[in-house]
């Protein structure tokens, strides 16, 4: 079968880091005959190293593997003071409010802001190397200082997105032990203000007692309940901090961060990343896969809640010395032509989003970009969720004016950064596929014995050799750590990474993501374990048994679908807001479902292991081709499938 393919645009190429397959297959070989060696060169030639390391590998205590042993390092010198010589009156972060507002933080000013921070953390509030500082905050620049001034102490953040709810917030909170809390009074949304510091006042009466002291940055001035003694206030103690504020020796290997994420089961987990191999990572593919230039303006639509603002927003940018842009509003806002006319005014370079924003965007406007100058763009990015032909199409073609690369990152929470992506100046690109590893990762489609699948077979998505940005442990869970991510595949008689994606390999060689293999759905691309949705459900005194199932969905890629089994006598006659509720209140309005069904029982075995894929194949209006003679009630399938069809 001929697929349809894109050339990159000989022009992008000509300039571009890896300007053709022969560079990405020389670079990919490089790394298969030398793994070591060819982390080193990066490693020498990107960090600016405190003190050197003096092994590039420990893989003696697998999976717990070490990199870049003893060198030292700081990440926020990575991000900012090594910038000052040549970059001091740069923009760093260009801010675009949501009514519009702009804002230029040249590196010399975003120094001055994070040691500033730093000395506030340090001094006023105590906090030091190995500390956990929870972020609740909108997307304004205060949150990028935040980050950086704990890396620049050693201290490590959780950034616990705005979106999740008070019990979500609590128990993130608690899971780290946290000292400290950042947060906002609130910022704006489609014009209006909206208010954050309530959830952490309601989280904290809740629970969370290792937290000493909040801190609060005044964004949109709203009146808010303020605690003496425990609050205080970001705008009125950072005028007084001393300008500078030495940093902090860090190990390679000292906990940048953690990020809570969730799985196929139990409670998040909070992702634990390392300092040296993170960075690393952040800054060789903002310059591989967004091929940099030093003019460029670089704009992420991300929240710096998700892995993406994290790696895309702060530290990939500022590591690599460009302007990034942060932008506190949505997309749509006050109309569909809202980011395009942002692409237009600050003549963005590198656009990167994610297909439910493409496909928003698309159905509101379709014809929207043609009406702004978007001849800058160079490269479109996409992630989070796998991207329809469709949707591809209309990036590339209007958006992109045929002539940008799109990139269509995989990537994960646990992987720190990109791992398969197409290169702007070298990959041929095809609809929906995210195409080929990037050089030193080792990406492979196999079965959980580690046998390669053959073309066109699906299979596990499997990272078959450690590399520097990964996930280093569960926090504080290092049992779990292992069994969540080295517990279902092999390879060589070796535990490896299985990233919970099943992928497909065609004949040239092209891996395209077919999605999560396990019980985590993708709405919009915001990943939830159904298990951690079932356990939010089951607080309910009238549920007796709940299946939560994701459906697809056309702009979100995926909904949530749930089944409810109510205990006997219980009549519930609103259980769709009632259970939404719940649902808003635990994890977040994130988790809310489309539909919700009550029904007499569930698809079980005689061992009482309840049939998801029946669920799916149900929840999706398919016909069931599946076996259910082995169920212990097969006549309940009917009459599941009737109470889906009435919904
Ligand atoms: O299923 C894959 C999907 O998002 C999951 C990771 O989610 P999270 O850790 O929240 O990180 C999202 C941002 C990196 C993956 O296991 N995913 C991510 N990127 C893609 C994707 N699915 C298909 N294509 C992608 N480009």
């Amino acid at each position: 079968m001929i697929k349809e393919t894109f050339n990159p645009n000989p022009e992008l190429a000509a300039n571009a880091a890896i300007k053709n397959m022969d560079e990405y297959w020389a670079l990919q070989n490089k790394a298969l005959e030398d793994y070591e060696g060819f982390w080193k060169e990066y490693a020498d030639e990107k960090i600016d190293w405190l003190a050197p390391y003096d092994q590039v590998l420990d893989e003696s205590d697998a999976p717990f593997y070490k990199w870049f042993i003893n060198g030292k390092l700081n990440v926020s010198n990575q991000c900012i003071d090594r910038h000052l010589a040549d970059k001091a009156d740069k923009t760093a972060i260009l801010f675009e409010g949501d009514r519009g507002d702009v804002e230029q933080i040249t590196y010399a000013q975003l120094s001055l802001r994070v040691n500033r921070m730093a000395n506030l953390l340090r001094n006023e509030f105590g906090v030091g190397k190995g500390d956990r500082v929870v972020l609740y905050m909108p997307m304004i620049p205060e949150a990028a200082y935040a980050m950086l001034a704990c890396a620049r102490i050693g201290a490590i953040h959780s950034i616990v997105f705005g979106g999740f709810s008070t019990e979500a917030l609590k128990d993130r909170i608690e899971d780290a032990e946290a000292k400290l809390v950042i947060t906002a009074d609130g910022a704006y949304r489609k014009g209006k203000p909206y208010m954050l510091k309530q959830v952490v006042d309601d989280a904290l009466s809740q629970g969370g007692k290792s937290v000493e002291a909040v801190l609060v940055v005044k964004r949109n001035n709203e009146e808010i309940n303020w605690i003496e003694g425990r609050d205080h206030d970001y705008n009125e103690l950072i005028t007084s901090q001393h300008a500078e504020c030495p940093f902090e020796l860090m190990d390679s290997e000292d906990p940048l961060f953690l990020l809570y994420t969730s799985g196929s089961t139990g409670k998040p987990k909070g992702v634990q990343h390392a300092s040296a191999g993170y960075i690393l990572w952040a800054q060789m593919t903002m310059e591989w896969v967004f091929d940099l230039k030093e003019d460029d303006v670089y704009w992420c639509t991300a929240d710096i809640g998700w892995i993406t603002g994290h790696t895309y927003i702060v530290y990939g940018p500022l590591a690599a010395g460009t302007t990034t842009l942060m932008f506190e509003g949505v997309p749509t806002y006050p109309d569909a032509g809202r980011a395009w006319k942002m692409v237009q005014d600050h003549k963005i370079n590198q656009f990167y989003t994610a297909p439910t924003a493409i496909r928003v965007l698309h159905k509101m406007g379709e014809h929207e970009p043609e009406k702004y100058d978007l001849s800058s763009l160079k490269v479109l990015g996409t992630v989070g969720e796998p991207i329809d032909p469709p949707a591809w199409k209309w990036y590339y073609e209007t958006v992109g004016n045929s002539k940008c690369a799109i990139v269509d990152t995989w990537w994960q929470t646990e992987t720190g950064g990109h791992m398969i992506s197409p290169l702007p100046g070298a990959t041929p690109i095809r609809p929906g596929c995210a195409t080929f590893a990037l050089p030193g990762i080792i990406a492979e489609v196999i079965d959980p014995d580690g046998t390669s699948k053959k073309v066109g077979e699906t299979g596990l998505l499997c990272i078959t050799r450690p590399w520097p940005s990964m996930i280093r442990n569960i926090w504080g869970d290092p049992e779990r750590y292992k069994k969540a991510y080295f517990g279902d595949a092999v390879k060589d008689g070796k535990p490896v990474y299985f990233s919970g994606d099943g992928a497909v390999v065609d004949e040239d060689g092209y891996i395209t993501i077919t999605g999560r293999v396990d019980d985590v759905i993708n709405v919009s691309g915001h990943r939830m374990g159904t298990a951690e949705i079932e356990a939010a459900v089951k607080k309910d005194d009238s549920v007796a048994e709940v299946a939560v199932v994701g459906r697809p969905h056309e702009i979100k890629g995926e909904s949530i679908f749930i089944y409810i089994v109510l205990k006997e006598g219980h009549i519930n006659k609103d259980i769709k807001n009632h259970i939404n509720a719940l649902l808003a209140a635990e994890i977040g309005n994130i988790a809310k479902a489309d539909h919700i069904i009550e029904v007499p029982g569930l698809p079980k075995t005689r061992s009482g292991k309840i049939m998801r894929r029946i669920l799916r194949s149900i929840a999706k209006h398919e016909e069931i081709t599946q076996d259910i003679s082995t169920l212990e009630d097969p006549s309940i399938v009917k009459e599941i499938e009737t109470k889906a069809r009435e919904a």
